[in-house]
């Protein structure tokens, strides 16, 4: 690609940013490190609109700080961060702030070292928190270069080549920020707006978008589960979990089902990453595994999944009739 075509390109995705870019999201507009980095953490596997209304204030609000993240209790960031999923990256982001009393490292080296900070993420930091001339390559970035370039099959060390080749220099945030929303915006995985796109003149894959992107089904994992629910003066009998992806996080007991069937409260649908469940809610009388009783109350602000919320409210539902009030 010749210099003035680069040039070129890169000025009519600056143009097109300032009138069709998602300029007034908070954390592009801020200067404060850690806001930056939160909300990359949150936006690593959840859409924007969720964490803008429903989590990012919430959670900046009841951990302003470092400093406050790193002294609060790893049930409280859960509670904050309960129904957003992926629960990992919250304890990740609680030890992250543990290790970065003095402040977080301004270089992507240092910054992967910390846990839950991989290249994207640390990219990201690097340049809409620090404003470093560095690119970032996420999957909406991705697909806009490999259709541009028009690679196929591209490997994830090319793509980044590619996305530092086309860099803009004199503007590398507005830059990246550019492409993030072209891609989630435009350049969309299936029918993609190429009559909008600005990058369309220059584009190897605006005839055959879709020979440089491949649109993978999803596949799912069907799974049953059973969990009993055991309740004492108003306490509930939780576990918490030791591995999966609610790691560290307090769950129902699971049950083995042959002695119960006749105490089944009932049976609810539940999403979950690549999961489809069948979650069946039981009663259980008396438990006799290691398990911490907790307050109902105490269990929403300690967070629990969604999945958990769903069995409890099941549970709850059906009260008046098992107990005839
Ligand atoms: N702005 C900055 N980072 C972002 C991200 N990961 N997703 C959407 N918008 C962003």
């Amino acid at each position: 690609m010749s210099k003035s075509n680069l040039q070129n390109a890169q000025n009519k995705l600056l143009s097109w940013y300032e009138i069709h870019g998602r300029k007034d999201l908070p954390w592009r507009n801020t200067e404060n490190i850690y806001h930056v980095y939160v909300s990359e953490v949150m936006l690593q596997q959840t859409q924007v609109k969720r964490v803008l209304e429903e989590y990012y204030f919430q959670f900046l609000q009841r951990f302003p700080s470092f400093a406050t993240l790193a002294n609060a209790s790893l049930e409280e960031v859960f509670g904050m961060w309960s129904g957003l999923g992926y629960y990992r990256r919250a304890k990740n982001l609680h030890e992250s702030a543990k290790l970065c009393a003095n402040g977080l490292p301004q270089d992507l080296k240092s910054l992967q070292k910390l846990p839950g900070i991989g290249r994207y993420t640390a990219s990201a930091i690097c340049s809409f928190g620090y404003h470093q001339s560095v690119s970032v390559v996420d999957t909406n970035i991705a697909r806009v270069l490999a259709r541009y370039f028009g690679v196929e099959d591209a490997k994830e060390a090319y793509l980044w080549e590619l996305a530092d080749g086309f860099l803009n220099h004199s503007n590398p945030t507005s830059h990246n920020l550019a492409l993030m929303d072209l891609g989630a915006m435009v350049c969309l995985p299936k029918n993609p707006m190429c009559e909008e796109c600005p990058l369309v003149g220059g584009c190897k894959g605006a005839s055959e978008p879709h020979k440089y992107y491949k649109v993978l089904s999803k596949k799912y994992e069907n799974k049953k589960l059973h969990f009993g629910i055991c309740e004492r003066n108003g306490k509930i009998a939780m576990k918490r979990s030791h591995d999966g992806m609610y790691k560290d996080m307090l769950e129902l007991p699971n049950i083995e089902t042959s002695f119960c069937e006749k105490d089944l409260l009932g049976t609810f649908a539940h999403a979950v990453t690549k999961y489809r469940l069948e979650v069946h809610v039981y009663s259980l009388d008396f438990i006799e595994e290691d398990i911490l009783w907790i307050a109902q109350d105490s269990l929403h602000k300690a967070g629990i999944s969604s999945m958990t919320k769903k069995a409890l409210k099941l549970y709850n539902g059906t009260k008046i009739f098992r107990e005839g009030v």
